[in-house]
């Protein structure tokens, strides 16, 4: 389980960024009544256009490394999240806010004060040696068996931090949550396009503050 996560980051951060929004986005068969709001994403992304392709041409697996060009683009996120504003209708432009705003979150959390444990110990290196089976698509809804997958990650990873120095115990809390709030995230993410529940789209940070 959890292979995904092994890209997680930089899913998680270039899919709340790069042109994966304006795809599916383009992509997306516009419900009755949404012309307008899917209009007003599409009009909020154009700005950061020439950003987001550059990204999409260099992209790569390191580039989570790169704290200069993963700030840039949590700004571009945090800047299109507050120009698409709240009180959305329409599950498209849901789904891209929640994205951005989980992003943002986790993304902050990385490329803070924990950037220096993040990049010393190598954590997406350390999350591909802490993944096991993926998730049967059965599974998605046994919160017991998630909920247990999900400790034993972020267990052996832990293990693997403690022996950094430089990822002291702040820096690791930081990373914890940056990663419980990402595998929710996806978790919510996935279960509201296989289901088309909303319900589950709202990013509750305070969840993760006695983490
Ligand atoms: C984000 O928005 C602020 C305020 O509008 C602007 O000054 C800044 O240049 C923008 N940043 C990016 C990366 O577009
Ligand atoms: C991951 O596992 C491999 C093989 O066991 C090991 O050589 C490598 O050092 C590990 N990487 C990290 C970052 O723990
Ligand atoms: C959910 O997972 C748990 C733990 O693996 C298992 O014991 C239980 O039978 C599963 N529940 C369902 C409904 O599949």
């Amino acid at each position: 389980m959890f292979k995904f996560l092994t890209l997680l980051l930089v899913l998680v951060i270039s899919s709340a960024s790069a042109g994966r929004i304006v795809d599916y986005l383009l992509n997306m068969p516009i419900k009755n009544g949404c012309f307008e709001e899917h209009r007003k994403v599409l009009e909020c992304v154009e700005p950061h256009e020439p950003f987001i392709n550059l990204l999409e041409l260099n992209l790569q697996q390191s580039s989570v490394y790169n704290i200069g060009l993963m700030r840039k683009v949590l700004q571009v996120s945090k800047n299109v999240s507050e120009c698409i504003g709240e009180d959305l209708q329409c599950d498209s432009s849901k789904l891209v806010t929640f994205a951005l705003n989980a992003g943002g979150y986790v993304g902050d959390k990385i490329y803070g004060d924990a950037f220096h444990c993040f990049i010393n110990a190598q954590v997406p290196e350390i999350m591909e040696n802490c993944t096991t089976d993926d998730l049967d698509p059965s599974e998605l809804y046994n919160t017991t068996l998630i909920d247990e997958t999900k400790d034993k990650y972020f267990e052996c990873i832990a293990q693997q931090l403690y022996k950094v120095p430089s990822c002291k115990i702040g820096r690791i809390v930081d990373l914890y949550k940056a990663g419980h709030a990402a595998v929710d995230s996806y978790f919510d993410g996935v279960r509201f396009i296989d289901r088309a529940d909303p319900a589950g789209l709202n990013l509750d940070e305070l969840k993760y503050c006695d983490i």
